[in-house]
């Protein structure tokens, strides 16, 4: 009946996170990644106690904790882990971590597999005990090598231990993890096409609904979640969900991991409070823009499936989902792209629009053929080579592509393009003209 999440943070200046409120201490991979290093740090600590008190307080405390998934949607995890069956009809329920990390600008679930890996196959025992599940699937980005053998590292030694398998921790109950590598597509990051895959299929994804509790991995229930949303769990549940809740805002709480990079002095995976400024998460961690802050051009604020920001919007934006949100834009990924003013912007989402072309798994048409030709029109544009028609076009294709295909894919291909047309236009319509002026002189 606690409800956390629903309480007013204080009015307060977010973003001063000291070490021990930290949930990923060895992010950096200053300490030893394995067992030792990982119950030093507090890892699988009385677990046995967090499996006790089962499946419907672990979802509860989710709940108010007010952790929304880590993987770039932002649902509510408590919420979405309440959707697994509480009585079985038969079927086995399913935990699968989607550990298929491709979102460009996106690097924060490498750096807990690389360096926090116990805290991950600890999450899993408690998120599979929220959903009655007997067994987890890690499926990870293919070109993850050295993550995957770290986490096998670690698997190897919680199954040693006891912590995993049968009798997981001594509570009686049997609990298994088995890790699944990837073949490099970035569509099977996408929940269903990850299940397709897993199942042995062309990563295509599935209509939903059903969603995956209903019907998921060989259709039964199956939750899909991230890396980060897992590997948080255990923590918010040993310092209680009050301690997470009291950081961002109402509606965004908690602790977060945020990854820096192109023009920073810097760049940088960090955790950082959810609601950090923008430029504080830029300064504090990045060492500022290259060339100062007023040399910054736009950023894209959550990897590159959500519009970019100008500076003007980055001078005060808070880097939570409703913040980016109210300015046309998205917490995405928590991935942060900065542009400085050296830029080439229409260049810069040309080869965005290029990489989701490359990466339309060509199922549905407005994302196969509309991909395509954003990136046809995109080239031209890089060179002015188009004609001024053609940017009005370009904003037609994306609205008839955004909303109408089967998976977020479509939307991500179309809203970086929105996001340079909604900022950019002039300088787009003025180099159409330059080019075409130029022509006429040689003509
Ligand atoms: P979504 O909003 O469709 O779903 C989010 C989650 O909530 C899913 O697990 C879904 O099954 C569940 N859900 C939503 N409504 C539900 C309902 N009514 N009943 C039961 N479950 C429900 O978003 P999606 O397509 O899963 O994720 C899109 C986001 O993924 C993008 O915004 C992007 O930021 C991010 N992304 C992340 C990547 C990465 O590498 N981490 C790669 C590409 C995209
Ligand atoms: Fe495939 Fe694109 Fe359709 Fe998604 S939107 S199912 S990637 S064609």
């Amino acid at each position: 009946s606690r409800a956390y999440a629903s309480v007013e943070a204080p009015e307060r200046t977010h973003g001063n996170l000291s070490d021990a409120d930290r949930i990923f201490t060895n992010l950096y991979g200053r300490h030893d990644p394995f067992l030792k290093g990982a119950m030093a740090r507090g890892d699988w600590y009385e677990t046995k106690k967090l499996v006790e008190l089962g499946a419907d307080w672990i979802v509860n405390e989710m709940k108010a904790s007010g952790l929304r998934g880590r993987g770039g949607a932002g649902f509510p995890s408590g919420l979405k882990w309440s959707f697994m069956p509480k009585v079985s009809d038969g079927r086995p329920s399913y935990l699968v971590v989607n550990a298929d990390e491709s979102e460009p600008g996106t690097c924060k679930d490498r750096e807990i597999m690389r360096h926090d890996p116990h805290k991950l196959l600890e999450g899993c025992l408690i998120a599979g005990t929220a959903m009655r599940a007997r067994a987890a699937y890690i499926y990870i980005r293919g070109e993850y090598v050295n993550e995957r053998l770290a986490l096998e590292r670690a698997l190897a030694e919680a199954y040693a231990a006891g912590f995993l398998g049968k009798d997981a921790c001594g509570t009686g109950l049997d609990f298994d993890v088995n890790i699944h590598y990837g073949a490099g597509a970035y569509i099977c990051g996408e929940e269903t096409a990850l299940i397709e895959s897993l199942e042995g299929k062309q990563g295509k994804p599935r209509l939903k609904p059903p969603f995956p509790a209903n019907v998921g991995l060989y259709g039964c229930p199956t939750t899909v979640t991230n890396v980060e949303t897992v590997a948080v769990a255990p923590t918010i549940l040993r310092r209680g969900p009050e301690w997470f809740a009291s950081f961002g805002r109402k509606n965004n709480a908690g602790t977060k991991l945020f990854c820096i990079s192109g023009h920073v002095n810097n760049p940088c995976t960090v955790e950082e409070e959810m609601s950090i400024p923008l430029k504080d998460l830029i300064e504090k961690h990045c060492g500022g823009v290259r060339g100062g802050w007023d040399n910054l051009l736009a950023v894209i604020p959550g990897g590159s499936s959500v519009p970019m920001i100008t500076k003007d919007v980055c001078d005060d934006v808070l880097m939570d989902f409703d913040a980016l949100k109210g300015v046309g834009s998205g917490l995405g990924t928590a991935a942060v792209i900065v542009m400085d003013k050296s830029t080439d912007v229409v260049d810069a989402i040309a080869r965005l629009s290029y990489f989701y072309k490359h990466e339309s798994c060509g199922q549905c048409t407005p994302c196969r053929e509309g991909t395509s030709w954003i990136y046809n029109i995109m080239k031209r544009l890089v060179k002015g080579d188009a004609r001024l028609e053609e940017v009005e076009m370009l904003q037609e294709i994306t609205k008839q592509i955004e909303g109408h295909t089967i998976c977020a894919l479509g939307d991500a291909a179309a809203w970086p393009v929105q996001g340079l047309l909604k900022n950019f236009s002039p300088l787009i319509r003025e180099r159409i003209t330059a080019s075409s002026d130029a022509k006429k002189i040689a003509a």
